[in-house]
């Protein structure tokens, strides 16, 4: 099957169900989208697909050929993603993080859709990604920093 991922296309052979969440990491070695809970409830492996945040381990891969999917090693490429890094750098959002592939990865999907977004836009796009050290003042903090750069 063809794959097209940040802008190159890769061929794997792999079965159809398999969760696009194996062949990034497993078979295709891009580990920055992170393993968490495995039944899209903590959000650590969000990847765009056509621009949409989407929960990648229960996504079978062969629903995605000919799609566009963007992962955290390519978010920086497009103008939302790189407000967003620069954004978590400047206030040293992370912790730990595990989950922050995933964040940024919401974060950037609700930024390229609402350049401007409130505190209920925020709450309401990122509410799927869970953060075990507590870090969500400062994702919110860095979503607004993002939105006046
Ligand atoms: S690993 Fe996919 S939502 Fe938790
Ligand atoms: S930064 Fe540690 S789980 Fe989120």
């Amino acid at each position: 099957m063809d794959l097209k991922i940040n802008g190159a296309n890769h061929q794997v052979d792999v079965p159809d169900d398999m969760p696009l969440l194996w062949v990034i990491r497993d078979v295709l070695g891009m580990t920055g989208t992170k393993f968490g809970c495995g039944i899209a409830q903590c959000g650590a492996c969000t990847v765009h697909v056509d621009g949409i945040a989407i929960r990648s381990c229960q996504l079978p891969v062969g629903t995605v050929g000919g799609r566009a999917i963007t992962t955290i090693e390519g978010i920086g490429d497009t103008s939302a993603g790189a407000k967003i890094q620069k954004a978590w750098i400047e206030l040293e959002v992370i912790q730990c993080g595990y989950c922050q592939p995933g964040q940024i990865m919401s974060a950037a999907a609700l930024l390229a859709a609402n350049p401007q977004p409130d505190d209920d836009a925020i709450d309401a796009a990122m509410a799927g990604n869970l953060c075990r050290c507590g870090t969500y003042v400062r994702i919110r903090e860095g979503i607004k920093h993002a939105a006046r750069a």
